[in-house]
């Protein structure tokens, strides 16, 4: 279901999530969930939209965005970082939300520690992090069937992960089913 959002300028910056009235910004301010997994730093793809409409009145992407967009799964020519993207308010925008993200964001709220909303802050991921993780896998290795990964590589793809900063014999089995089956969902709802 579509939502529309009126943008009052002098209100800009909403939070301290995303550039200064970026989409990201706008978003969260709105209730718009957009998946933010490095808090708006242009560290991961997490925050990838589509935009349909008013793409030309965006300020152009920098070469950091455009080369963590690369790694966003379902890149169109029309996509862009949320927290990256400004509008200069010349236009009307229409913005895609991809279901992967959305159905993530929706399932990552209140989880603050992974997803670093609104702080700003660098990601630092743990064990029990299986959503955040599962996301972050989706995006470095959006080929890899997650059920065709064994424990051990899974174990290793984990800990290579940039911000994660557990100890490495602080993880079980269980704990790396629930990643894997976290990945698993965010997997699915890319490929629905
Ligand atoms: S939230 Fe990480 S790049 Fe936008």
């Amino acid at each position: 279901m579509g939502v529309t959002v009126t943008v009052e300028p002098d209100r800009i910056p909403f939070g301290r999530t995303g550039l200064p009235g970026s989409l990201l910004d706008i978003a969260l301010a709105h209730g718009v969930e957009i998946d933010h997994a490095c808090g708006g730093v242009c560290a991961c793809c997490t925050c990838h939209v589509i935009v349909k409409e008013g793409f030309g009145s965006l300020r152009p992407a920098t070469e950091q965005e455009e080369d963590m967009l690369d790694n966003a799964p379902g890149l169109t020519t029309r996509s862009r970082l949320a927290c990256q993207a400004i509008p200069d308010g010349s236009c009307d925008l229409v913005v895609d939300v991809p279901a992967w993200n959305r159905n993530l964001a929706k399932e990552s709220d209140g989880h603050a520690g992974a997803t670093g909303m609104g702080t700003g802050s660098s990601l630092r991921l743990g064990w029990t992090d299986s959503e955040a993780i599962g996301r972050l896998l989706l995006v470095a290795r959006p080929e890899v069937h997650p059920l065709s990964v064994g424990f051990t590589n899974l174990h290793a793809w984990v800990c290579s992960l940039p911000g994660f900063d557990d100890p490495p014999d602080a993880s079980n089995e269980g704990r790396l089913e629930a990643i894997q089956m976290a990945w698993l969902r965010a997997y699915e709802a890319l490929h629905e």
